[in-house]
């Protein structure tokens, strides 16, 4: 995702916005890695604890709780925004967008990587598709999944797009990570066996999901959809 975003050409130093940081996995590789100065968000205070106890001192990755969908940073804050699988959460996919590109600086790179569920606007959803889908959305408590030629209209609709979105479909390259994800809860356990049972429970009842969302990637109901933007030097 670096190398694609063209993020590998920057200079240490460069100043990174991870929206939806998690515990701040990424925030970390860009800043130990690149020498990036990172700043990570996300609406958990939980996350915000977990990854500032994640990151060791002297990495240039800080946490802070703050609302995608109203970020606190002035306009044209940032070289990059970066985001990984944060807006299926987005209540409204318009102003995400809006606020992803609002706080980058002019000639700044946005690189997004996120699921996404197949354009129905041609192809409605059929029989099968449609209660696959609300249950993945109701089960991880997303509003709603954007489609890659959707959001990219929204990107474009902000008005700060130089050029054109470019766009990816990494479904493919990204398949395997579902039923790893199960798998490395088999031969790592130690993760959910901190919180004893209920860890258990917890880790077991994520499996129907992870298969249910393995089924939609691999039948094309979903899409993993890689985007990346630049910012215009003047509103446009
Ligand atoms: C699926 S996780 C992805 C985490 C991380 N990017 C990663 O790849 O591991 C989604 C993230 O979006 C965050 N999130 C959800 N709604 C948000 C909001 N309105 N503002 C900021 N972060 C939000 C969640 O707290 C979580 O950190």
């Amino acid at each position: 995702m670096v190398r694609w975003g063209g993020l590998d050409k920057l200079p240490p130093g460069t100043t990174v916005l991870d929206v939806g940081c998690g515990i701040g996995g990424s925030s970390r590789i860009l800043a130990a890695d690149y020498g990036f100065d990172v700043t990570g968000i996300t609406i958990s205070p939980q996350q915000v604890r977990r990854a500032t106890e994640l990151t060791s001192q002297g990495v240039s990755a800080k946490f802070l709780v703050d609302d995608a969908m109203a970020l606190s940073f002035p306009d044209a804050s940032f070289d990059v925004v970066w985001s990984i699988e944060a807006g299926p959460h987005m209540p409204d996919k318009a102003v995400f967008a809006k606020e992803l590109m609002r706080v980058l600086k002019p000639g700044g790179i946005l690189v997004v990587a996120d699921w996404n569920q197949r354009d129905d606007r041609q192809k409605p959803l059929n029989l099968w598709e449609k209660p696959v889908m609300q249950q993945l959305l109701d089960q991880w408590s997303h509003p709603a999944f954007s489609s890659i030629e959707g959001f990219s209209e929204l990107l474009e609709a902000t008005g700060f797009v130089e050029g054109q979105v470019i766009t990816a479909d990494w479904t493919q390259e990204t398949l395997p990570s579902w039923f790893d994800t199960i798998w490395q809860g088999i031969v790592k356990p130690q993760g959910w066996m901190r919180f004893g049972v209920s860890g258990f429970i917890k880790s077991v009842r994520e499996v129907p999901t992870l298969l249910l969302m393995r089924l939609a990637f691999g039948t094309g109901l979903c899409r993993f959809g890689m985007f990346r933007v630049q910012r215009s030097k003047v509103k446009g």
